[in-house]
């Protein structure tokens, strides 16, 4: 197995990561750092021609996004209500491989002697690109050079050019392309973050197609009984004999070249991936044989323009350019090219936690897509965040299925963790019980609708959801003695902390939410009374409703330690013992590995930001001295156990003016997969902490807080850098940041206007006047 502490040093380059030796030790990382993907398809970086490498330092996987197959969840003392069936992101076939012979040898960068290697991962073409040099044990020498991409512009395809040059021999070579659909899921183990329960082979055999350049193979996952069908098609330049063969669930397709001393032979191999998910059985062979053919007679070259063009057109309105520190500036754009490649954009599928580069959490969708997430792809690409809503949407009558069986008489309540809208959470205490899922959908919402104005979303789908989920909060709480309203037995961000009465998050965010709600149903019977009414009906609205939503809100308990003038995690968290810090040893961490659940639950300790995270989403409501005073306590029991909490730390860190902490917690975050700082991006990268690098420059940095559709700025500059400068989308305009020195330069580059606060003063661009420079 992988050692955790294995980290791997690239040239500090703006726009690439870049690998000049081929090393087995950190094989499995560099897989995951080198993966490619398009919001569907995820390849990792493993090479066309698999690898020989010592056990346990490689996992050839090859997944697509949404993608799943299921299991019922065994539980030997089982409770009602607890989630029955798991989904999981299904290992699929690898259909990527190429094995090269050279005469009777093997290529094999672990045999033999390899003269150079170099691997490129360019964030501007998508391409991965390798190129090397080998001599083979009887002495024969090859150049190879491979580029491999996955289409942003066709969700089912990828494609790979595979040129080999014989250097100091004449004769013949083979090329054999293969669909390898003997291939399983890992498995989890001891870590809870690994893989999944799952053992054995998931594909089912369903038939084949093979004609010389093409095959498919046809198999239906076990339980969830989708049909996949996973195809290539190949092209070869020069003259070749081509034959077939077919072991049971691996395809291939064999090629016998006769070669001459330094002259190229290409293959090219188009792939696709169609699934049932997203159509009828009876068109997804003939579907991808069209994308193939497409593909083909488009050419690789062809692709890779359109590639160019995608993410040009990408770094055009999401780049984060930063001067004065390499490391940071190849941090973030290799974070916001992983979100690209990660990030479900058909409304069915969302963004997993890992991306669609790993098995870790085993695909599913959390919390992490509406609070860290969708900012970044919401001011970036808006209508990439309108898919992630729309995925919610889809999710709805799920969501008020889980309600009934959580014995909620209305509403709705989402899942912690799924991916085709199920509870799949098994621990309850870390999952379900985190009903803080609902506000936080509600939020991105409210956030969705204030920047781009969007009220047709608002009409169709939105207003929906809010008030069906804002219900479930009517459901769950009661109002006290005193008269205030509290919400029992739940558990907020920190996972260190379980099941719990009054978490601060949760009230304050449900408290955001049934104002929300109130709001929407207000205003809509106020000006939009037809509106109202399909609404009302649609969710059955009592007309007390909102009015009882409304006075929950104005009552809702909100926990504040007067002594300490802290807010409170939780009724009991700051009456419980502080963990020992000073005697917990560093490979004791992260605790969750180490600790049974319930000794981390009877103590002052945080997983992650809980209430710091409430200071930066409900901003306003806190005074800057609250602010500072949360943060240092908080800062003292926070472990950063999970990765989706640095960057909230830095956040605040950077308001209440701790720059040094705000600088160090932003690097922590910026190069936690680069500098694989969790010890575990083998398993996946970390999209929440990927997209908390972008929040960690706006939000924290510059300052940038959006309050009920209000922008304002207050831009800071650390003193490692020149400059910095993003992009943002606001009310339909494009706006550009730019921090330099004691100045701040605002540009308006596409709409006809904006108006936002720099440091409490208006500012206003205008056609006439769309750059504005402030001290
Ligand atoms: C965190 C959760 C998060 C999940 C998936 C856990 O370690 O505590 O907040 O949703 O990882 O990223």
């Amino acid at each position: 197995m992988q050692s955790d502490a294995i980290k791997h040093t690239y040239p500090l380059e703006p726009w690439c990561i870049r690998e000049t030796s081929f090393d087995t030790e950190s094989h499995f990382l560099d897989e995951t750092l080198f993966a490619l993907g398009n919001g569907y398809i995820g390849l990792r970086g493993t090479h066309e021609e698999g690898y020989t490498g010592p056990r346990g330092t490689s996992l050839d996987g090859t997944y697509l996004n949404g993608f799943y197959e299921s299991e019922s969840i065994h539980y030997p003392e089982a409770a009602y209500g607890l989630a029955k069936t798991n989904q999981f992101m299904l290992n699929v076939p690898n259909a990527k491989g190429i094995a090269l012979w050279l005469e009777d040898e093997r290529f094999d960068p672990l045999q033999g002697t390899l003269h150079s290697y170099e691997r490129v991962l360019d964030f501007r073409t998508g391409v991965l690109r390798r190129t090397l040099q080998w001599t083979s044990p009887r002495g024969r020498k090859v150049a190879i050079e491979s580029r491999r991409l996955v289409s942003f512009a066709e969700k089912h395809l990828f494609a790979i050019e595979y040129e080999v040059t014989p250097l100091n021999f004449s004769g013949h070579i083979k090329l054999v392309s293969s669909i390898d659909g003997e291939v399983k899921n890992q498995e989890a183990g001891d870590d809870p973050r690994v893989g999944s329960a799952v053992s054995g082979q998931s594909l089912r055999l369903v038939g084949v197609e093979q004609s010389p350049h093409f095959s498919a193979l046809i198999q239906r996952t076990a339980n969830s009984g989708f049909l996949l069908v996973s195809a290539a098609q190949t092209d070869l330049r020069g003259v070749a004999e081509v034959t077939q063969s077919r072991e049971f669930q691996r395809m291939e397709q064999i090629y016998s070249v006769a070669v001459m001393q330094g002259e190229a032979v290409r293959l090219t191999k188009y792939g696709c991936y169609y699934s049932s998910r997203d159509y009828a059985e009876g068109e997804l062979l003939s579907r991808a044989q069209a994308t193939l053919a497409i593909a083909a007679a488009k050419g690789f070259r062809a692709l890779v323009v359109e590639q160019e063009q995608y993410l040009a057109d990408f770094w055009n309105h999401a780049d984060v350019e930063i001067s004065g520190d390499d490391a940071l500036q190849q941090g973030i754009r290799f974070n916001e090219f992983h979100l690209l490649q990660s990030v479900g954009r058909d409304g069915r599928t969302n963004i997993s936690a890992k991306g669609v580069t790993g098995e870790g959490y085993e695909g599913h969708y959390f919390w992490d897509t509406e609070i860290y997430i969708f900012p970044f792809f919401l001011y970036s690409k808006p209508e990439i965040a309108k898919k992630l809503l729309e995925y919610r949407y889809a999710g709805l009558p799920l969501a008020r299925e889980r309600a009934r069986q959580m014995s909620h008489a209305q509403g709705a309540l989402y899942p912690w963790r799924t991916i085709a809208g199920v509870e799949c959470s098994a621990y309850y205490p870390a999952g379900t019980a985190q009903y803080h899922i609902n506000a936080d959908i509600a939020y991105s919402i409210k956030l969705y609708v204030e920047a781009t104005g969007d009220q047709d979303y608002l009409l169709e789908y939105g207003a929906e959801i809010v008030m069906e989920t804002a219900r479930i909060w009517m459901g769950i709480g009661a109002y006290d003695r005193q008269g205030r309203y509290r919400i029992n037995e739940v558990t907020g961000p920190d996972e260190y902390t379980a099941l719990v009465n009054n978490n601060y998050y949760t009230n304050a965010m449900a408290r955001m939410h049934l104002d929300f709600a109130a709001a929407i149903a207000e205003r809509l019977a106020a000006e939009r009374p037809a509106d109202y009414r399909r609404i009302a009906a649609l969710v059955r609205l009592d007309e007390n409703e909102p009015a009882q939503w409304r006075r929950a809100a104005a009552q809702m308990l909100l926990p504040y330690d007067e002594a300490l003038r802290i807010h409170a995690q939780d009724d009991s968290f700051l009456d419980k013992k502080v963990w020992d810090f000073a005697n917990t040893p560093r490979e004791n961490y992260p605790l969750l590995l180490n600790y049974h659940p319930m000794v981390i639950y009877r103590h002052q300790v945080c997983k992650q930001a809980d209430v710091v995270l409430a200071l930066l989403l409900l901003s306003d409501q806190f005074t800057l001295e609250d602010k500072r005073r949360d943060f240092d306590y908080y800062e003292a029991v926070t472990t950063h156990d999970s990765s989706l909490s640095s960057c909230i730390f830095s956040i605040i860190a950077a308001e209440v003016g701790y720059h040094g902490k705000a600088y160090d917690y932003f690097m922590e975050t910026a190069r936690l997969d680069l500098d694989n700082t969790h010890g575990n991006t083998h398993y996946g990268v970390h999209t929440a902490a990927m997209a908390g690098t972008w929040m960690g420059v706006a939000y924290g940095f510059a300052g940038m807080r959006v309050v009920d559709g209000k922008v304002r700025f207050a831009p800071a500059l650390p003193k490692q850098w020149q400059h910095y400068q993003f992009k943002m989308h606001l009310h339909g305009a494009l706006l550009q940041v730019r921090v330099d020195g004691e100045r701040t330069q605002y540009s308006l580059l596409q709409g006809d206007g904006l108006a936002f606060e720099h440091r409490g003063q208006r500012v206003e661009l205008t056609m006439a006047a769309p750059v504005k420079e402030l001290a």
